[in-house]
């Protein structure tokens, strides 16, 4: 076991930084694991102070922004005495220039000040000449953010602050609703209290709604001889205070540096500056400020920052109480600086909330009652039977009069449950949510179909790929049992991470004992056919640690008694490649993998129509997984009740028993064993 300090902070970013050396302060002992300080966000960020220039509406979030405004000065102060480095912060107020004239000022908080085009072209020479007026934000300024980053870290060596640079986190393991110890590269880490500080990396390590907004930015060098670098000197055409124009920001350093920001795209952790971004964003900042344009050129980089759905941080207290959340700053990590740590550190070490805390609170993300989907909720009626509200393709369904799914019928009150780990279960079909047309769509086919289990993609959550927005509160999780899934991974390495991931996804969603997981190893993607070695070692792993395995498997019936050997609670063969629609290509082993198992055979994939999910249950297999079947028919809700009223015919017709295959015929009214009178 490694370090085991009172406080260990997860991420050596602007925010794991700060905290660290307040909590120190205080007098707490604190580790910092960081991966690698280069890519913290601070190093790509401006340095603006800005909640005003940056226009966040009034409410809690514009109060945590001021608030952490007005602590700049004496946390800067603090921050520099005791790491003997400037921090190069400059109160220079923002002005903020407009190219639409605005009829109706609107109500800015103060103090912050309208000038007019007169008015605005006096107070800065060199705008540029499409500027019709703008705001002047007296109190916003500017911290030269590489500098901010040399006083964190000479800060936290001056108070002999442990940090771990280079070692990168496996796992939050938890117990019992409790962080057990930190899984790293470099062993295990302990500590009283856990912080989560890693940026736009969080969702690596939790389930949070946290994703990597790009931001690609310049700097030019002022020229010296037709600028006046003295900041005293604003009747020049020198550039005495930040620009935030629509879209952009030229932010003047005091040595001469003017930094040009930024962009803001969605395209995961892409790295590198790209023509086009770069030749956009230099057009705005000429329209914004002409004369940059003849300024040499001194760098290009990008940078991530951490954005929630919100743009809000979530702060404060995660499901396990000794794990603290301090992530998702979005544009503002460096101005949030101060806030975080003060309140987070009172939190921690006092226990004192402050009533700001709770609006950033992660289960804002989490809460049911808060979705804009309750309007298409899906009802499952005391009866039993299937209604769904809001939705033209219900017309079609309500015309099939046939038994419910969910029904339960005399004759199938032979059938045991299914037992997967420990639990039961009623129905033998088993979907998914991806490739759906709308989410209306999935949410009326899961009811449809009558199923009890739901697979979903860990790494689609959490990329929010289209259709895996919103699931949170898409599917009555009370009723639907979560099957997370590592679609996706190509290792076996990468499974594990993302198995633990979806048990957290679970918890999230309320299932605190969920810990199963369907397990795909695939790195093959054409056929999109399991690697056995890979789902092999990451099964052995993840059993080992407490997980429900439901291993997907080419139909390889050594393969599966392997996976049951090592402790799989099913084996999922494939009938034919994903979302192929072949149907049950694999018959022959798929009937030796029934004969041999112990554990519940669950066909998955190549299921195309309901005859041939029946076929899968009249072999005997104790459940089918569909998706693609499902999601991509002409009406997939009418396609999920088929599949799950094949599902159960299929088991029934299993149960029930089948004749005997015959070469010659035999007689529908045969003149035996009638009844005579
Ligand atoms: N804070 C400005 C940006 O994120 O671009």
């Amino acid at each position: 076991m490694n370090s085991s300090s009172e406080i260990l902070i997860i991420g050596g970013g602007t925010i794991g930084l700060s905290l660290a050396i307040e909590m120190k302060m205080r007098g707490a002992s604190v580790t910092v694991i960081s991966r690698d300080f280069k890519e913290a966000a601070i190093h790509a960020a401006a340095g603006m102070l800005a909640p005003q220039a940056e226009g966040i509406p009034p409410g809690p979030m514009l109060d945590l922004c001021l608030r952490s405004r007005s602590l700049y000065p004496d946390w800067l102060s603090k921050l520099e005495q005791v790491a003997a480095v400037s921090t190069d912060y400059w109160p220079c107020g923002i002005l903020a220039p407009v190219y639409e004239p605005i009829s109706d000022i609107p109500p800015a908080s103060p103090p912050a000040i309208w000038l007019d085009r007169d008015a605005i072209h006096q107070h800065q020479r060199g705008l540029g000449a499409d500027v019709v007026g703008g705001w002047w934000f007296p109190e916003d300024g500017q911290v030269d953010s590489r500098a901010l980053a040399k006083a964190l870290w000479a800060a936290v060596r001056e108070l002999k602050i442990d940090v771990r640079e280079g070692v990168t986190v496996e796992a939050i393991a938890q117990q019992n609703q409790r962080v057990t110890c930190i899984r790293t590269s470099a062993g295990d880490f302990q500590a009283q209290h856990y912080i989560l500080a890693t940026g736009a990396w969080s969702n690596q390590l939790l389930p949070l709604p946290i994703y990597p907004k790009k931001g690609q930015m310049l700097a030019v060098r002022a020229h010296p001889s037709s600028v006046e670098l003295s900041p005293t000197n604003s009747q020049s055409g020198s550039l005495q205070r930040v620009l935030f124009g629509p879209d952009t920001y030229i932010v003047p350093r005091r040595h001469g540096q003017i930094v040009i920001g930024a962009t803001s795209e969605d395209v995961g952790f892409t790295p590198g500056n790209t023509p086009a971004e770069m030749q956009a964003l230099l057009a705005r900042a000429i329209r914004l400020y002409p004369q940059i344009q003849h300024y040499p050129i001194q760098e290009f980089w990008w940078g991530f920052r951490p954005t929630t759905p919100d743009e809000w941080p979530i702060l404060g207290p995660s499901s396990c109480p000794n794990l603290t959340l301090a992530v998702g700053h979005h544009r503002n990590g460096i101005l949030l600086a101060p806030i975080t740590a003060v309140l987070l550190a009172d939190l921690i070490l006092q226990q004192k909330t402050d009533p700001l805390l709770e609006h950033f609170s992660a289960s804002r993300f989490f809460n049911r009652q808060n979705s804009q989907t309750k309007q298409t909720v899906v009802c499952l009626p005391a009866d039993n039977s299937t209604t769904i509200k809001n939705s033209p393709s219900m017309l079609a369904y309500a015309t099939l009069q046939a038994t419910s799914a969910r029904e339960t019928s005399p004759s199938l009150s032979v059938d045991t449950p299914l037992i997967i780990g420990k639990r039961q279960f009623n129905s033998r079909l088993m979907t998914g949510t991806g490739k759906y047309r709308s989410i209306a769509e999935m949410q009326q086919s899961i009811i449809a179909s009558g199923c009890e289990i739901v697979t979903v993609a860990v790494r689609r959550v959490q990329t929010n790929a289209p259709g895996h927005q919103g699931l949170a509160e898409a599917l009555d999780w009370k009723k639907i049992w979560m099957l997370p899934n590592t679609a996706g991974c190509q290792t076996a390495e990468e499974a594990i991470r993302v198995a633990r991931l979806g048990r957290e996804m679970a918890k999230i969603l309320g299932q605190e004992d969920n810990n199963f997981v369907k397990l795909e190893v695939i790195p093959d993607p054409k056929y999109l056919l399991p690697d056995p070695i890979g789902t092999l070692q990451a099964a052995e792993q993840l059993v080992k640690e407490g997980f429900t395995v439901l291993p997907y498997i080419n139909a390889d019936p050594m393969l599966a008694k392997r996976l049951e050997e090592v402790g799989c609670a099913t084996v999922m063969p494939l009938g034919s490649p994903i979302g192929s629609g072949q149907g049950i290509k694999t018959a022959a082993n798929i009937q030796i993998i029934i004969e041999n198992a112990k554990v519940p055979v669950v066909v998955d994939a190549g299921i195309g129509t309901p005859s041939e999910a029946a076929q899968a249950m009249e072999m005997g297999a104790d459940a089918v997984l569909i998706n693609s079947a499902i999601a991509l028919a002409k009406n997939p809700v009418a396609m999920a009740k088929a599949m799950g009223m094949a599902t159960i015919a299929g088991r029934l017709a299993y149960l029930a028993g089948r004749i005997p295959v015959k070469s010659t015929a035999s007689a529908s009214s045969p003149l035996t064993g009638i009844i005579s009178q």
